[in-house]
């Protein structure tokens, strides 16, 4: 697959508006993350294949250190790659803006997303109880230095 990673336009967001929730996942929407590209602090990327997207990934910049708001691959292309890519871009773009740091909560159920951030060398620093409904959140945290 010829994958291309570029960043997330406004235009983008509007391609994938009708699909955002049924393609992709049900946890962010439209409002909100259009308010993220709207933010100076925010850096997001997509995934593209030819002319679709394929995926997409979010940090937001609080003094020297990342939180990912987001990482997504749209549900027919998962378990390909994707979400390696989209991650290795967002640590190599916080690595560039001398970010220290990158961290992000997660559902502790979430076994795949899990998965991901480990394999990235991502460590668990704690959790928060009942963040996602009833269910806890892990916070991982990433140095980068
Ligand atoms: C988490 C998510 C982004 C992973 O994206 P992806 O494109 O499937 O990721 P990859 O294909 O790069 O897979 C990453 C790892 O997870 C494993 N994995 C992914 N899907 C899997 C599946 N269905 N079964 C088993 N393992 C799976 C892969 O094997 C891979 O590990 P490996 O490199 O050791 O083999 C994707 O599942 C997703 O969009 N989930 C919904 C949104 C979400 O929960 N985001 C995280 C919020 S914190």
């Amino acid at each position: 697959m010829n994958i291309i990673i570029e960043e997330m336009s406004l235009n983008d967001l509007e391609n994938i508006k009708n699909i955002l929730t049924s393609e992709f996942d049900d946890f962010w929407n439209y409002d909100i993350l259009k308010e993220e590209l709207e933010s100076e602090n925010s850096r997001y990327i997509i995934a593209k294949l030819g002319n679709e997207i394929i995926g997409f990934a979010g940090i937001k910049i609080i003094l020297d250190s990342a939180d990912i708001m987001n990482i997504v691959t749209k549900k027919n292309y998962r378990n390909q790659g994707i979400g390696t890519l989209l991650l290795q871009n967002l640590i190599s773009i916080c690595k560039k803006s001398n970010l220290t740091s990158i961290s992000l909560e997660v559902n502790e159920k979430n076994l795949h997303a899990i998965h991901l951030y480990k394999k990235f060398g991502f460590k668990n620093m704690g959790i928060r109880k009942n963040y996602y409904k009833n269910q806890n959140g892990i916070i991982m945290f990433l140095g980068t230095e």
